[in-house]
């Protein structure tokens, strides 16, 4: 039986041309796999028409949109992930959905074999063949790209030589990678990293320099999730869509770093994530109101080290699934309502409500009546402080001395500070 291989189509160039290239690299029958995540563009038809045009033997395309909104970016919500303090993960939580219709596909059309089109310079590749190892272990993968020296101009060449029904004339400057979490851009000229981006670089967002009217927005979340907007019960889907359209509108979701890649390389990446960023600014006061002191202290911890392996490709590890464990564990009161102005590039929290939050009014109070009693305090400050109170005092015996400078002293180093 002839070897079949699947490869993960987008409808572009590259993997249009991969059918052909792998096909005739390996003597494989090519299954192209497209998976639509709300990247947006062509209808999955006309990709899986074009799949069978360029010489795939079967296709196969699915709309994943609410499952990645659901399990995918639902659960980055939850885990506040901002890779870096910065990027909401947006590339690196769409493999972990394709891997599994990858790999879907591979059984069902009987394939040894997963292809991808990415570079062997970044993380996809690692999170796609990662993904696809842990979710099947019996599969190979190749990259054309990687792997059979598919390069870019022999891609147009072949393109043309073999009249495959794609558009090879506008060359785009940019690598783009965009579904409803959000859109990354990078190469060309955002690779010297002094220059700024040009307007042309945005699509998700618009000018925050010139922002129609403040629109307010009240999220409305059950345990962590956002469950409707100003009253409207919406999907997570739905809910992406509208907060990436408004919030978008008012700029806001732009983000421009130079990143640490899993591969070893600083790389200058353009995010926009409206959306995303305004839902994680809702999710993140809703957990001030909500979680308990010491479990949100610890809990930073887990969402950085949770952000950490999923951006590094381990979505499928024992690791992160018991990382998933607790932070669900941790949503269960996150539920109320945040009312949050969208303008100019930011959201900004204006008020929060929730059945279920620890803010107590009458403990909060610096009114006449409240019901904390402030004779406590002194006592627990004493115990609080008694270590450190200690400690100075065996310094003083053992070193001599007192452990404060003289006031002559404290005067010499603000003198010497302020140049005076
Ligand atoms: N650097 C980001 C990441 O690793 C984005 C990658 C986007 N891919 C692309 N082909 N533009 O998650």
């Amino acid at each position: 039986m002839t070897e079949r291989i699947v490869l993960a189509y987008s409808g572009g160039l590259d993997t249009s041309v991969a059918i052909g290239w792998i096909a005739e690299a390996t003597g494989a029958e090519v299954i192209a796999v497209a998976v639509d995540v709300g990247q947006g563009g062509e209808d999955l038809e006309t990709v899986r028409q074009r799949a069978l045009d360029c010489g795939a033997v079967e296709a196969y395309v699915a709309d994943a949109r609410d499952e990645f909104a659901e399990q995918y970016c639902m659960p980055t919500l939850k885990a506040n992930g901002l890779y870096m303090d910065a990027y909401p993960l947006v590339s690196a939580i769409s493999r972990p959905v394709i891997v599994r219709h990858l790999v879907a596909a591979a059984r069902q059309f009987g394939a040894s074999t997963v292809s991808h089109g990415c570079t062997g310079k970044g993380n996809d590749q690692v999170r796609f063949e990662v993904g696809i190892q842990t979710l099947g272990p019996d599969l190979k993968c190749i990259a054309p790209v990687r792997d059979l020296a598919l390069t870019r101009d022999k891609a147009i060449e072949y393109a043309e030589r073999n009249e495959l029904p794609i558009v090879t004339t506008k060359k785009n400057p940019f690598s783009i990678d965009q579904n409803v979490w959000g859109r990354a851009v990078e190469t060309g000229f955002l690779e010297d990293i002094w220059n700024g981006p040009t307007k042309d670089v945005y699509d998700y967002t618009d000018d925050p320099a010139f922002p129609p009217a403040p629109d307010v927005v009240t999220v409305t979340f059950e345990q962590g999730v956002p469950v409707a907007l100003d009253g409207r019960s919406l999907s997570p889907l739905q809910i992406i869509e509208e907060m990436n359209r408004r919030a978008g509108a008012q700029g806001i979701g732009r983000i421009d770093i130079v990143e640490d890649r899993l591969v070893g390389i600083k790389s200058r990446e353009i995010y926009e994530a409206p959306g995303a960023m305004a839902l994680m600014t809702a999710h993140r006061e809703l957990e001030n109101v909500t979680l308990e002191r010491e479990q949100a202290r610890f809990k930073k911890t887990v969402d950085q080290r949770w952000t950490e392996l999923v951006y590094d490709g381990q979505w499928f590890s024992p690791l992160k699934k018991n990382l998933d464990v607790f932070v669900d564990e941790t949503q269960k009161y996150v539920s109320g309502d945040i009312r949050m102005e969208l303008h100019g590039g930011r959201a900004t929290v204006q008020g929060r409500r929730s059945d279920t939050g620890l803010y107590d009014f009458s403990l909060a109070t610096y009114d006449e009546g409240d019901a904390f009693d402030q004779s406590s305090a002194r006592g627990f400050i004493d115990i609080f402080g008694l270590s450190s109170k200690v400690a100075t005092e065996r310094d003083q015996r053992v070193e001599g001395g007192g452990s404060v400078d003289s006031l002559e002293d404290v005067a010499k180093l603000s003198n010497e500070s302020t140049g005076a």
